[in-house]
């Protein structure tokens, strides 16, 4: 068995080393090479300035995610022209990356049609159905049926769903404060967020508050992660043609099944047992055509759904962290906010639909927030034809993507004097009349804007104002000074560590 062991491996390299299996490895790193690099002069060839690709990521300095993307970001905006335009590569991928505001808004409206897509490069092929992937006229169908689901009267809807879990959260908010002497702020408002968007996208309660290792939640976190395979398969995207992927392990189809079992099951029984439940998977089974057939598909209304989850789960949950610690950092802001939620709470007599309408300070909070700490770092269109860019003649053939960041424009100076101080009046209406639209960017821009904007902001500040009316955020003394330092590792904005620990007192406490 021993002589085995050390004989088996040196007859492999031998065969390895044997001219034909030598000649076939050579060939496939050749040609690796080649596919890796042939695009190189991409940029230079056309006369568009930025930094001078590596094999074999390109302008990553190692795997994707080894640098943080909003640092990649700054860089390129400061350093290579970005704060214009400048071109970049991806891996093998060449990225126009766009700071002027003027091209931004040729790009997301004036000229939308040349810039009807997104890339779907890195989302499960199942997913592919999903609007954010989806791409030209199927788009287009699937957001007109899709709007109307996000309207504000199919909001107000679901506005008892969001104060049920708002309830969840402050009592569990209170418990951990006794308990620990802190709150991780961070952990607390992604458990409100997941129960948020498992209630109103899937129409089922995930008791995240309950049971953080729910299967829910463990096959949400699932889909979140960074893991070995995820990163193979990635670069593998951008080399191999499609065929050969489906050999490749998918990290998160275990979730994927999960999740389209949940909504099957959860299709299945509605069907069965209608319901008067106001959420996003009833709104889009209700969806019907003239004929009063259902429009979309279960495939497609599972796709949607799992990617509401996605896009809505860290991303809201990242706003209202960094809101919170803001508010927690600047006490004079707080207590504005606090002054103006009183008196809406006291006029309406709860918290109710009207009265989170009648709160513009906190709106100025949020949008602040939203300007230092965007949660998408960065937005991305592909070229559906070929384009040329306004004011220049460099042409981007079809398929080209374009890029944009919202962390880079939203801390320039030019756009917002000393950008990383804190200051909810940049929102004023006066104020925000003399900038240009498009050096705000933090839902996107143009037809493609996100699609839950008002949903999002409201469910932040249904959890902020109930936060609010019991208690005040204080830092700890382990609470960093603003700016907050972010993580490195998260793809969604996240405070460094994935934790932000916060004092939260009882109000009867502060007087
Ligand atoms: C603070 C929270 C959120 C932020 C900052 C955010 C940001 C974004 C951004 C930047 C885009 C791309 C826009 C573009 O390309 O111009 C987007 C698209 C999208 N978001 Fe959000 N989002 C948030 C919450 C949500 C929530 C809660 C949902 C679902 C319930 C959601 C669903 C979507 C969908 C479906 C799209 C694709 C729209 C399309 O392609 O037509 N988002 N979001």
């Amino acid at each position: 068995m021993l002589g085995w062991l050390l004989t088996a491996p040196l007859a492999v390299l031998s065969w390895l080393f044997s001219p034909v299996p030598l000649t076939v490895i050579v060939l496939l790193c050749a040609w690796i090479y080649r596919a890796a690099t042939k695009n190189f002069d991409f940029w230079k060839s056309r006369g568009v300035p930025g930094p001078a690709p590596c094999f074999p990521w390109g302008n990553e300095t190692g795997p994707p995610l080894s640098k943080p993307l909003y640092e990649v970001e700054t860089w390129l905006y400061r350093e290579h022209g970005g704060n214009k335009y400048c071109g970049f590569f991806e891996m093998h991928r060449p990225v126009l990356f766009v700071g002027d505001p003027d091209l931004i808004r040729s790009i997301t409206i004036k000229d939308f049609e040349y810039f009807t897509d997104h890339s779907d490069q890195g989302i499960a092929e199942d997913l592919k159905g999903a609007l954010i992937a989806l791409k030209g006229a199927k788009w287009k169908e699937s957001r007109a049926v899709l709007t109307p689901a996000f309207s504000s009267s199919k909001l107000k809807g679901m506005h008892q769903l969001v104060l049920d879990n708002t309830q969840n959260l402050t009592k569990y908010v209170m418990e951990d404060m006794d308990k620990k002497g802190e709150v991780d702020i961070r952990d607390m408002f992604a458990r409100y967020t997941m129960d948020n968007i498992a209630s109103c996208a899937f129409g089922v309660k995930s008791n995240s508050f309950d049971d953080s290792k729910s299967r829910f939640a463990t096959e949400a976190s699932n889909l979140f992660q960074i893991s070995f395979w995820g990163i193979v398969r990635f670069m593998a995207e951008t080399v191999f043609p499609k065929p050969l992927l489906k050999w490749l392990p998918d990290p998160q189809q275990k979730a994927i099944d999960f999740f389209t079992d949940v909504v099957n099951k959860t299709i299945d029984y509605r069907d069965k047992h209608p319901t008067s439940s106001r959420d996003f998977l009833q709104l889009m089974m209700d969806t019907k055509d003239k004929e009063g057939n259902r429009i979309l598909t279960s495939k497609s209304i599972m796709a949607q759904a799992v990617l509401f989850f996605i896009g809505g789960f860290d991303t809201t949950a990242s706003l209202l962290t960094f809101a919170a610690y803001s508010l927690a950092t600047h006490p004079e802001i707080q207590e504005r906010v606090q002054e103006e939620t009183d008196e809406a709470l006291s006029k309406h007599g709860a918290l109710t639909y009207d009265a989170v309408h009648e709160m513009p300070y906190l709106d100025q909070v949020l949008a602040e927030t939203l300007r230092l700490y965007p949660p998408f770092s960065r937005t991305e269109r592909v070229a559906t034809k070929d384009y040329t860019l306004p004011g220049t003649d460099i042409r981007l053939p079809a398929g080209t993507a374009v890029q944009m960041s919202p962390f880079a424009i939203q801390r320039d100076p030019n756009n917002y004097p000393d950008p990383l101080r804190f200051d909810p009046d940049r929102f004023l209406p006066e104020e925000k009349e003399r900038r240009h639209p498009c050096v705000y960017l933090p839902f996107g821009s143009g037809p493609r804007v996100c699609i839950a904007t008002r949903f999002a902001l409201f469910e932040a500040k249904v959890a902020l104002v109930a936060l609010l009316k019991e208690a005040t955020l204080k830092p700890t003394s382990t609470t960093p000074p603003p700016p907050a330092p972010l993580d490195k590792k998260s793809f969604i904005l996240s405070p460094e560590g994935q934790k932000l620990p916060l004092l939260v007192v009882p109000r009867s406490k502060t007087g």
